[in-house]
């Protein structure tokens, strides 16, 4: 039998690791790459965003405190529980709301900007998907809006070279054969998740894709927005550098 993935990635989202894990990260702010980006793009005074995937609030409590009116939208109804809680405990008021990137449950033109951080768009299972996802974004977005989203890139290097072999011949030669490989396009991943407490054992399984920059690029363009940057360079943290770094697709609607 297949997996949903979609349904995979609620339930992942919704069990108690993910959110002890979500709880602490909604304290952690916006990444140095974010403020970077946001101070560039999101210039004008009290704009209207919306904040696709938002979890726990990381990204919209820092926006809402810079003077944006942020909606957050997370399709885990677990995530807007907690985003509400945290929110009330620090006298916020904050637009929450359970919505399906793919589904936008706004009129077309609403918001100045929007962005979908820390991979949210990658765990949109399906490639139709994530492009009904840049469209509707697209459509909620007021001409010339900006859209930032992040992804981690498929990257054919020596460090991850073997890996993707391997990858490769699961997806392309055994799942043909008949082997009960999960992945449904080349590129998804499904990995084990740590547990948020070290006493508690690791969650379940995590899916994300891992897309190739053009197929990243293609979907931008095919649905309506033009891509101003495309940037994998920029750290989350300075004081805390990493070798893996998501890069960051920045897009201006046609
Ligand atoms: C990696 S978490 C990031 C959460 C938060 N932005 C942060 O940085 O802490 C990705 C989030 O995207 C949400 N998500 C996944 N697919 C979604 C969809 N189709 N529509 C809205 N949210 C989605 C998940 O429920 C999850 O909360």
């Amino acid at each position: 039998m297949e997996v949903d993935f979609k349904e995979l990635v609620v339930n992942e989202f919704s069990g108690k690791n993910a959110q002890l894990l979500y709880i602490k990260k909604a304290k952690e702010g916006l990444w140095d790459s974010e403020s970077y980006f946001f101070k560039q793009y999101f210039t004008k005074k009290k704009a209207s965003i919306l904040d696709i995937g938002c979890g726990t609030g990381r990204t919209t409590i820092p926006l809402v405190k810079k003077g944006f009116t942020v909606v957050g939208i997370d399709i885990t109804p677990a995530m807007i529980s907690n985003a509400k809680n945290i929110a009330k405990k620090n006298k916020l008021r904050i637009d929450y709301r359970v919505g399906d990137a793919t589904r936008l449950a706004f009129e077309n033109e609403s918001f100045d900007y929007a962005l979908f951080s820390n991979q949210g768009w990658t765990q949109i299972p399906g490639k139709k998907n994530r492009l009904s996802a840049l469209t509707e974004v697209c459509r909620i977005l007021k001409p010339q809006g900006m859209y930032i989203f992040t992804a981690h890139i498929r990257k054919w290097t020596s460090k991850y070279f073997f890996f993707y072999l391997k990858q490769w011949m699961r997806f392309y030669l055994l799942k043909p054969l008949g082997f009960p490989i999960e992945e449904i396009e080349f590129g998804d991943r499904l990995f084990e998740r740590p547990a948020a407490d070290p006493k508690e054992a690791a969650a379940s399984k995590q899916y994300i894709h891992i897309p190739a920059k053009k197929e990243v690029m293609r979907s931008i363009q095919k649905s309506g927005f033009e891509i101003l940057e495309v940037n994998g360079s920029m750290q989350r943290s300075y004081s805390r550098p990493s070798k893996d770094l998501p890069t960051f697709f920045i897009c201006r609607k046609k």
